[in-house]
């Protein structure tokens, strides 16, 4: 199996077997899980067969040559043929669909997350950078770490009483159930699956210099601390664990998840530790007081956007922050002692969009400047949590730094703002936005490789109930010849716009179909899924050259939409391949892309110069579209 497929929102089930009878969903507190299909959301549908084929062909024919596309036609044709493996494997999948809410969620939890043994750090957990700040003292520090957690607790009680205005797609509510699974989560790792466990509580852990903290925010008269109050509960952690601990139980988190679970069972075996453990799981979120990184040092915003988005994605390796960590938190808020400040999210249980929905609810409580309304008469102190570490967790320890270490070497990041245009110019042109950057992209890596990058970007399938995403297949015959002709000297500047408005219409069908759930990856799966379930051999199709190329997501991309200046960040899918996340604001776009240093074929700075390359490029040519009409 391939190391490094394992990214955000990503189709590593394609790879993987999945574990599908062990699932088991942990809920400690009832009230945390929602009621089903409580704003009675349609069934994500099972499409027809033989569109999903004829779809599928259309997609791989960029990564085959023709002899090649004739035999993955000729699979493609026995597969659907009438009483073919295909339409009893629909068959199958159409009874499931009739026996479950969702015939696709409990299977893709299982197998894009829970089942998957890379470490979620790199492989699956984003970060995502708020804007910067700069404290001049460690009071500064902790009063903006405080506001944050009074921020979250707000938008918590929006969430717990139904308050959160309801998502819509133009006249389509969204599923809301995901708001309800950020607080309070964790993930457990298990031996070949891990489990999530969903949990109601009325205080945070907090890490600093490794150290692990269980800080109560309501007081013993179950008021509500004070901004001052949660200062005070912050100073007081600080005074306890003044210098790191080599026994940082943290790191382990960032491990394989194999290696994880072995240490979990070695670890609680051990009452107190098993206490600490429980503690942690059943927290609001984490708060991870980060030492500092240097970041003014750097006049220049790109550096400092590379700093803090390497912070929130890894924590800067086992030397600088990435031991203060609980990485399989659902929500880590990271604020460092001279401003970076963000999160780490566990993807398991929610899409990216209602965590950047949070970060914009932070942002404007603190820029705001409120408070938090209440003061507690009694609160708490903080609660060290002990561990006892055996020699055997010691050398687990080790192992798991030196693991951070070289996954952290191995990732280069470049994050910037794209700051000659944003959403506005292109909506006066009549063009989708995303559409539009996702165009951007095909061009910049047919500018860089020549040959079209096999291409994944997440839709929302959230109008079902308990939809997640379906991927956006965006290189496609139209993304190709736009390339072509961009960078053909003999194109006219005319056939530049038709070749342009045609790749961008095509993309624009295709995610209109993949919002639906008419994508072709997640049927595909679903029909490879339930063969496995019923010990029906994989068909051929699944290991043809079409399928394995059109799946290799060289460019790995997701639209996750805030209006503060932050962004999401995250690894490649693939070890040859970008990643490449994107903000798109009214007038500039923050990008964050990624590749692994150990392969030769890319490099982060090459592929930002052909992205910025590329926009320009598209620009001049509708404005002289534009004026070609005058
Ligand atoms: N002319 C003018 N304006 C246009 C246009 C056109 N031809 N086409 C679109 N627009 C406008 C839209 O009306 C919209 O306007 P708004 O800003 O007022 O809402 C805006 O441009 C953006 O639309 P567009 O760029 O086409 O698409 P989108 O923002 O809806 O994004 C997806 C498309 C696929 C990214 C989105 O639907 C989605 O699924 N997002 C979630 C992805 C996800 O799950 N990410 C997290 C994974 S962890």
């Amino acid at each position: 199996m391939l190391r490094g497929i394992n990214k955000i929102c990503g189709p590593r089930s394609f790879f993987m077997e999945p574990y599908v009878s062990s699932f088991q969903l942990s809920s400690h507190y009832s009230s945390a899980k929602p009621a089903a299909n409580a704003q009675n959301l349609p069934r994500l549908p099972v499409p027809k067969l033989s569109d999903t084929l004829n779809k599928y062909l259309k997609t791989v024919k960029p990564h085959l040559k023709d002899e090649e596309f004739a035999i993955t036609s000729r699979l493609i044709q026995s597969f659907g043929a009438e009483g073919g493996v295909g339409q009893k494997l629909q068959a199958l999948l159409e009874k499931r669909a009739q026996e479950h809410l969702n015939w696709l969620e409990e299977w893709w939890l299982l197998t894009a997350y829970l089942g998957y043994r890379d470490p979620v750090v790199v492989y699956s957990s984003p970060g995502l950078v708020f804007p910067f700040r700069k404290f001049n003292t460690q009071n500064e520090q902790l009063k903006y770490a405080a506001k944050t957690l009074l921020a979250a607790l707000e938008y918590k009680s929006l969430i717990d009483s139904d308050k959160i205005p309801t998502e819509m797609m133009g006249k389509n509510p969204l599923d809301m159930l995901q708001y309800k699974k950020i607080f309070g989560t964790c993930r457990i790792p298990g031996d070949k699956t891990d489990k999530l466990s969903f949990n109601d509580s009325k205080y945070v852990t907090v890490i600093h210099n490794n150290h692990i903290f269980h800080v109560d925010l309501w007081g013993a008269d179950n008021v509500v601390l004070s901004e001052d109050q949660i200062v005070q509960q912050l100073k007081q952690v600080i005074e306890l664990s003044k210098t790191p601990t080599d026994n940082a139980i943290g790191v382990l988190t960032s491990e394989n998840r194999d290696a994880w679970a072995k240490a979990y069972q070695l670890l609680t075996k051990d009452q107190v530790n098993r206490e600490s453990l429980a503690d942690i799981e059943k927290s609001i979120v984490v708060l991870c007081l980060d030492s500092a990184v240097g970041l003014w040092d750097n006049k220049d915003k790109n550096a400092r956007q590379n700093i803090a988005a390497a912070q929130t994605i890894h924590g800067g390796g086992s030397r600088s922050n990435g031991s203060n960590r609980w990485f399989d938190k659902t929500v880590q808020f990271i604020v460092g002692a001279d401003g970076v400040t963000g999160l780490t999210y566990e993807h398991s249980p929610a899409e990216g969009q209602p965590i950047a929905v949070l970060t914009d609810f932070i942002i404007n409580y603190i820029d705001q400047g409120k408070e938090g309304k209440s003061v507690s008469a009694s609160p708490k102190p903080p609660v060290p949590l002990k561990f006892n570490v055996t020699n055997e967790v010691s050398a687990l320890i080790r192992t798991a730094n030196e693991s951070l270490d070289r996954l952290v070497s191995n990732l280069e990041l470049n994050c910037f703002t794209y700051d000659k245009y944003g959403k506005n110019f292109i909506k006066s042109q009549k063009l989708s936005p995303d559409s539009y950057l996702q165009m951007a992209m095909q061009y910049a890596f047919y500018r860089l490789h020549k040959t079209p990058g096999a291409h994944y970007e997440s839709a929302a399938t959230r109008m079902y109930i308990g939809g997640r995403t379906e991927t956006i297949r965006s290189c496609s015959i139209e993304s190709v010849e736009f390339a072509k002709t961009m960078l053909d000297s003999q194109s006219t500047p005319k056939q530049k716009f038709a070749a342009l408005q045609k790749a961008i219409q095509g993309h624009k069908d295709y995610t209109v179909q993949a919002l639906q759930g008419f994508g072709v990856d997640r049927h595909l799966l679903g029909l490879k899924l339930i063969a496995k379930e019923n010990g029906i051999d994989i068909p051929e199709l699944y290991s043809d050259a079409g399928f394995v190329r059109s799946a290799h997501m060289r460019i790995s991309t997701s639209q996750v939409a805030c209006k503060c200046d932050g962004f999401m960040c995250y690894g490649p899918l693939v070890p040859d391949g970008y990643a490449t996340c994107y903000n798109p604001r009214d007038n500039d776009i923050n990008f964050a892309t990624s590749a692994f240093v150990s392969n030769p074929e890319t490099a982060c700075d090459k592929y930002r110069a052909a992205l910025e390359q590329s926009l320009q490029d598209m620009h001049d040519i509708l404005l002289q579209n534009t004026k070609a009409k005058l």
